[in-house]
């Protein structure tokens, strides 16, 4: 099974989700054989996004670092849990760079996670600078750490997003993509339930030959999953 996952962001209002699930609902028919599809919208949008067939399972793009308690703005596993989510995208490079999510804090994020019952989409990714200065395998390694504490039989998906490459129109090459993910599956060998997507541009036009690189279990998709038709489209690839 190939995983695809729509990151939205911070886009579209509840009538666009709507009109979204509709319209992927029409596309996929009765699903897609071998492909597992997970929307990722904001929290306000989780209903109007999800499908009451079943034909994919939602996904939320953060939760917070504690449990419970008086955190203003914060959205917990728990609750991200209770409306329905599946999935939750966590240490995604926005989040590190905006929001200055760091190591220890996705480390306790990952598991609130776990207590929940929601599965990671662990985010990792090396910068142009880093990438220029020869660290991506460096990069990756820190950013791993966070999982030490991971209890490794529990499912774990890992996004590997190149941070040059989100949102750039510039995806890495399948070579990049494969040897960044047979690097990500040696450090995570003891994992058993283990799937690693790519991330970063990915679009109908280019998602084939991304998927066939080395260990590409599927897609974290951004840009290109605000539509129905071009999701589905990389999904069906
Ligand atoms: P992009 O975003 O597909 O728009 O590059 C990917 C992501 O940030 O998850």
């Amino acid at each position: 099974m190939k995983l695809f996952v729509a990151n939205w962001k911070m886009h579209k209002t509840r009538a666009e989700a709507r009109a979204f699930a509709e319209e992927l609902g029409r596309a996929i028919g009765d699903g897609i054989a071998g492909a597992e599809l997970v929307v990722a919208p904001s929290y306000p949008l989780l209903d109007a996004a999800r499908d009451s067939r079943g034909r994919w399972a939602l996904g939320c793009q953060n939760v917070a670092s504690e449990t419970e308690g008086a955190y203003t703005g914060e959205v917990s596993a728990g609750m991200a849990a209770d409306a329905g989510c599946t999935y939750a995208i966590v240490g995604h490079s926005e989040r590190r760079r905006y929001f200055g999510e760091d190591g220890p804090v996705l480390a306790k994020k990952l598991a609130r996670c776990r207590e929940a019952g929601l599965v990671p989409i662990y985010c990792i990714g090396e910068t142009t600078e880093e990438r220029d200065a020869g660290l991506t395998a460096t990069t990756l390694v820190r950013q791993l750490d966070a999982l030490r504490s991971d209890e490794p039989s529990q499912p774990l998906v890992v996004a590997y997003e190149p941070v040059w490459a989100i949102g750039s129109g510039r995806s890495a090459t399948p070579g990049d993509c494969g040897s960044a993910l047979v690097h990500i599956a040696e450090i995570l060998s003891a994992r058993s339930h283990l799937r690693l997507l790519y991330g970063g541009s990915v679009t109908p036009e280019n998602c084939r030959p991304l998927l066939a690189a080395p260990r590409t279990d599927g897609f974290l998709i951004g840009g290109a999953s605000l539509s129905a038709q071009s999701f589905a489209a990389i999904a069906r690839a």
